[in-house]
């Protein structure tokens, strides 16, 4: 057992999908608070403006805005030593392209971390998770628009001066390869694979954050050398289907195209695979004198990740059976149990995954997010989610694996969620993710009453042993 005395064990939570109060203390409108509910079957509407009688499940979500000194006391119950959560850029920049911060936003988030250094809890500080200003949206097209890259300069500027004393770890982008799957949440870009003109407008965007989160990591450092900032990439290995060289080309090209986008926020340059996959593309990217400095002197401290699931490609079949996922999805792998949502269970992927980042990055890992989606219930006043505790034991195992045996470098690890909120992915609540359950449905009701799950107090014990009471 070898996982360092100062492993930081805590869990994870986005503003957009535990905050509510969308309008509060001078907050604009996100990405988020545009998004209807949906379900596994139905894809949540993109609506232009907030629209009279349709439910928007991120509005008041679990209130962790009014409940933040609750719930952080829960979380120091459970042992937490470092908390993941985002800023909403909608509170300190309500249109995204103010000159000034509003205070009100700023000032929320001074109580949050100042009630988080009551009880020792460190921060880790996700500056942009699927929560972007709408404003920037409307005016700008999204990402697409380099004026950008300025705009979350200011706000990252201000972040890192107002906070860099209390917030020691922070992440530029969430999941930031996600744009090339599911653009909205990332880019404020409404588009679907197979639009005209997708790839040149997405890899614009991308190219944009890239600058814009190599900006933040020189800033970060100008303003305090001891500030760490990391990537944040959605990652997972990729497994070929058979033996057959097709298949494990056809792996190989996935995998290289889902770390594309880290490979230049760790390594400092575009990889070849990647500008030949833009040309494929017909893509030209717009490029300014001193960006590839920019790129160079901005590379990361570390690699933050998200893993949920290993996929499978082939290269043979183009009738394989398909399987769900976290925003990518591959062929189905027989020997692979899934979740009630379709996402496939594999603890040995993410010993797997870890050694090829390490392998490939050499920087210090830390997983951001990994967990179970699930539709607990309340029976006596007790939530049992054993199968919570089955999937987080044999994660943890793997990874403690790739630390003991396999010579990675693990910082942290903090599960996806420290308390229910709702999905990303389908706006559902039923889809509980928490180790403290939170009582409200898909439509809104319930008491928002918190009630510690039994992972909540297994994950307090492996907390205290440092993994080794699993
Ligand atoms: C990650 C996101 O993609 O997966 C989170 O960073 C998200 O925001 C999590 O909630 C789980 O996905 P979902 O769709 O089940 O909420």
């Amino acid at each position: 057992m070898a996982l360092p005395a100062d492993f930081l064990w805590g869990a994870a939570l986005a503003a957009n999908q535990c905050e509510g109060a969308y309008q509060e203390d001078g907050k604009g409108l996100s990405v988020a608070d545009v998004m209807t509910a949906g379900t596994v079957d139905t894809p949540r509407r993109i609506t232009t403006d907030v629209e009279a009688g349709v439910y928007y499940p991120n509005h008041d979500s679990v209130d962790f805005y009014h409940r933040y000194k609750e719930d952080i006391a829960l979380f120091a119950q459970m042992g937490l030593k470092v908390l993941r959560l985002s800023i909403a850029w909608s509170r300190i920049f309500p249109e995204g392209d103010e000159i000034e911060p509003n205070e009100r936003g700023l000032a929320f988030y001074r109580s949050v971390f100042a009630e988080l250094k009551r009880y020792n809890i460190e921060p880790v500080v996700t500056l942009s998770h699927y929560e972007m200003p709408l404003g920037l949206v409307r005016k700008y097209g999204g990402w697409r628009d380099r004026r950008l890259v300025d705009f979350f300069a200011r706000y990252c500027d201000v972040c890192f001066r107002e906070f860099g004393d209390t917030v020691r770890y922070w992440l530029t982008f969430n999941e930031i390869n996600v744009a090339e799957y599911n653009p909205w949440s990332p880019t404020g870009i409404n588009m679907r694979p197979g639009d005209e003109g997708y790839w040149p407008t997405i890899y614009q965007a991308a190219y944009h954050q890239f600058v814009a989160s190599a900006k933040a990591v020189i800033r970060a450092h100008e303003i305090d050398p001891g500030l760490k900032v990391g990537c944040m990439t959605l990652a997972g290995i990729v497994y070929p289907k058979t033996c057959h060289p097709l298949d494990a080309k056809a792996a190989d090209d996935f995998q290289n195209d889902m770390l594309a986008f880290a490979d230049v926020q760790v390594r400092g340059h575009l990889p070849s695979f990647l500008c030949k996959a833009m040309e494929r593309r017909g893509v030209t990217l717009v490029r300014e004198a001193g960006d590839d400095e920019i790129l160079r002197a901005g590379t990361v401290d570390f690699v933050g990740f998200s893993y949920y699931s290993s996929m499978v490609q082939s290269g043979t079949e183009t009738d394989a059976e398909k399987t769900g996922g976290n925003m990518v999805s591959g062929v189905k792998n027989p020997y692979l149990e899934t979740s009630a949502w379709g996402w496939q269970l594999d603890p040995m992927g993410l010993r797997l995954t870890l050694r090829l980042l390490y392998n490939r990055y050499k920087k210090p890992l830390f997983v951001v997010e990994n967990g179970l989606g699930a539709a607990d219930e309340v029976v006596d006043g007790r939530v049992d989610d054993d199968y919570r505790i089955a999937y987080l034991r044999a994660h943890i195992a793997a990874m403690i694996d790739a630390v003991d045996e396999d010579g990675v470098d693990l910082m942290g690890y903090t599960p996806w969620s420290a308390l229910d909120l709702v999905s990303a992915g389908t706006g559902e609540m039923k889809k509980r993710y928490g180790f403290i359950y939170v009582d409200r449905d898909n439509e809104g009701a319930g008491t928002l009453e918190r009630i510690p799950k039994k992972s909540f107090f297994w994950y307090r014990g492996v907390i205290a042993s440092n993994g080794t009471n699993l």
